[in-house]
């Protein structure tokens, strides 16, 4: 690839270390708990991307609507050099934005995928064979060692990635994300909305059974990555809304009575039949709550745009200061958020 650079902020050992901890924290508490970011390697990204393709999973195609009819404001708001992406995966949705940022000059997209991360590139070099692609192997919610490349950056997490870190962990991260910006640099961030449960349920339960599978996956991960026996078919799918909290919640079931070795941490892990994992959240939002959060992180909402169903949403965030200014034809726009 011609201008094709991958950073591994996470090495295998590093990587291994992380999962361990993990697997060790979570399956000996009650309830278990297992984070969503090892669902994600090259088997789990390919099914989140048939998901993404799923009639019940809306998401993907109520954020692609959305991009495709802002694309150009949010390239004369931004003015954006670099655009980097958290969670970035296939960036299929990050193309629209590509195409419309004129002065785009590189594109840092940054997952713990090393397979999407790679995929992605190729695909977009392709057809943007002047962009720099400076991909980031790394773990968003730990510190970011961006590369030195033209302001100003555009920071983008697509997808509603957002609902699937817990109210603390979004403040933090939020907070994180914020320092990252200079004066003049900007924030868009996808956020699904509250909806009716039963479409919601339908959305992480699906008739084919594929998020059933990309749920189960994380097992299968574990198994290789720590010589563990789980058989991920000995485990119940889970969705449920949980109308408290406004998020959806995964979760694996055991179907009997288990006793799961994990060799590589020396580990036997009992399960009672019928007891669960808890894999993912994935929260569900209301503008005024978003703005909270945006406010909480000291960034201000400069727009919110809507599919036109109301079902997802994107907003706009640009960091203040006495940086670069907006452009005059656009900055009026930034500081009425509709
Ligand atoms: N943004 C894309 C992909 C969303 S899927 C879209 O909107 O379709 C979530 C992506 O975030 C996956 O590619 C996954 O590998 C990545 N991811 C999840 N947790 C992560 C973390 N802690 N750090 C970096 N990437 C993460
Ligand atoms: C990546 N993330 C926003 C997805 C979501 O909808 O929470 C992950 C997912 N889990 C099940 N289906 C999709």
């Amino acid at each position: 690839m011609n201008d094709f650079e991958l950073t591994r902020t996470l090495d295998e050992h590093a990587a291994e270390r992380a999962l361990r901890e993990d697997v060790l924290h979570g399956l000996t508490r009650f309830p278990k708990v297992l984070p969503p970011k090892w669902f994600y390697d090259a088997r789990g990204s390919e099914l989140f991307e048939e998901i993404t393709r799923l009639p019940e999973y809306y998401p993907t195609r109520a954020e692609r609507e959305i991009l495709l009819e802002r694309a150009q404001e949010i390239a004369a708001v931004t003015g954006a050099r670099t655009l980097v992406e958290l969670g970035s995966g296939s960036s299929e949705k990050t193309r629209h934005l590509i195409e419309a940022l004129p002065a785009l000059e590189a594109y840092v997209p940054v997952d713990v995928s090393e397979s999407a991360l790679t995929g992605a590139a190729h695909a977009l070099l392709a057809e943007h064979p002047r962009l720099r692609v400076h991909a980031l192997l790394a773990d968003f919610t730990k510190p970011l060692l961006l590369p030195d490349t033209p302001a100003p950056r555009l920071v983008v997490f697509l997808g509603g990635t957002i609902g699937n870190l817990l109210p603390p962990e979004r403040a933090v991260f939020l907070k994180a994300v914020r320092a990252m910006l200079s004066p003049g640099d900007a924030l868009l961030m996808g956020t699904d909305l509250v909806k009716e449960g039963s479409v919601l349920v339908a959305a992480y339960d699906d008739a084919q059974g594929v998020t059933a599978e990309f749920n189960r996956n994380v097992l299968a991960v574990i198994d290789r990555e720590l010589d563990a026996d789980f058989r991920p078919a000995d485990f119940d799918h889970v969705a449920v809304w949980n109308r408290e909290e406004e998020w959806i919640e995964m979760r694996l079931r055991a179907r009997s009575e288990l006793a799961v070795k994990i060799r590589a941490l020396d580990l036997v892990v009992p399960f009672e039949a019928g007891e669960e994992i808890l894999t993912e959240v994935s929260a569900k939002f209301r503008r005024q709550g978003v703005q909270e959060e945006l406010a909480a992180a000291g960034l201000e909402l400069a727009q919110w745009w809507t599919d036109a169903a109301g079902r997802f949403a994107l907003s706009l965030s640009v960091a203040g200061g006495s940086g670069r200014e907006a452009p005059a034809e656009a900055s009026g726009r930034v500081s009425g958020a509709a």
